[in-house]
């Protein structure tokens, strides 16, 4: 079965593309078929990570051709089981992508069959992101532990939990709900999406009921990337510990990524990094990262998270 696993984060920056791409080359390298998808769109830039130049194919094509679906797309790379779709070239931004092209993206995706299909997906968090995060229940994101980053982080987390919201209650019920809980708190802000659930659960037990159990149903996974010596080895843990006491979605921390000036070089060297460095801490991080997510998918009785 494939599993699609969107990588996003509130934060620019954090290594969302690097990680895609070596995690990519990683779970290709056992023996797996994946396909990374650069969803980036405007600020692409996943083919350089992966040491290639001008994709001259990819998500533009199908997006004003007439393919029908987007394996069509699909460039291989240099490393056997792994293709890009790519979207340089894209005309489109991502805010300015019309409805019908995001739906359009959104089912051809949803209609890939490989072992893992990664999409690098741009920072922020305007619905078009949330819209490609929320593809999957298993949305990964990248967080640095610095507190700007941190902070984007929950921003980005309370954003993907309301539109899920959102999507599961419908825009008429969810805009009754908004103006139901801003009029109780006195504020135009909605400031934790938790108060918005507890209004559905009194107004309407079983819309509340509906929403409870979808939300339920998320997995979301992060990792702490640029991982320093100096950096808190419990942060991850304690992220994933208040995470999972304030909402009804499950958090796994997969582990920290560190910091490593070859990344750098790696990118101008026009080298992958797996390939260039592929025993480094930070590879071996990677690894480590890769092993969980092979793990989760491919043993049931590790699906469910368990929240600690
Ligand atoms: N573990 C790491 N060690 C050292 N440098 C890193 C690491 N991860 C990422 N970087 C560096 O950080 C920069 C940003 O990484 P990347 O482009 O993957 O971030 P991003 O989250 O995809 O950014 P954007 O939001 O702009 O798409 C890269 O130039 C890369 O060199
Ligand atoms: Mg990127």
């Amino acid at each position: 079965m494939t599993q699609t696993c969107p990588i996003g984060g509130g934060k620019g920056g954090s290594g969302k593309s690097f990680i895609t791409s070596n995690l990519g080359v990683l779970l290709a390298k056992q023996g797996k078929r994946v396909v990374l998808v650069d969803l980036d769109l405007g600020g692409s830039n996943l083919h350089t990570f992966l040491s290639l130049k001008n994709p001259k194919l990819g998500l533009h094509d199908f997006l004003i051709k007439d393919y029908k679906t987007l394996d069509e797309v699909a460039i291989p790379t240099s490393i056997p089981n792994l293709s890009l779709i790519s979207s340089t070239n894209c005309s489109h931004e991502i805010g300015n992508l019309f409805h019908s092209q995001k739906l359009k993206i959104i089912r051809a995706i949803n209609k890939l069959s490989y072992d893992y299909v990664l999409l690098d997906l741009g920072a922020g968090t305007i619905f078009n992101i949330l819209d490609f995060f929320l593809i999957s229940n298993k949305g990964l994101f990248i967080i640095t532990p610095e507190p700007t980053s941190i902070e984007n982080t929950f921003q980005f987390i309370k954003a993907v939990y309301l539109r899920k919201i959102k999507q599961v209650l419908k825009q008429k019920a969810f805009n009754s709900f908004v103006k139901k809980l801003q009029a109780k708190t006195k504020n135009t802000l909605i400031r934790s999406p938790m108060e918005l659930v507890e209004i559905v659960q009194k107004q309407d037990p079983k819309k509340g009921k509906l929403l409870q159990t979808e939300l339920e149903k998320l997995q979301f996974r992060f990792i702490m990337n640029q991982f320093r010596k100096e950096t808190d080895v419990t942060m991850g843990n304690k992220i994933e510990k208040l995470c999972n006491k304030h909402f009804f979605a499950k958090f796994q921390f997969l582990g920290n990524i560190r910091y490593d000036e070859r990344v750098h070089d790696s990118i101008y060297s026009r080298n992958i990094y797996m390939n260039r460095y592929p025993y480094s801490i930070t590879a071996v991080d990677l690894q480590n990262v890769a092993g969980k997510i092979t793990e989760t998918h491919e043993d049931p009785a590790l699906k469910t998270v368990k929240s600690s």
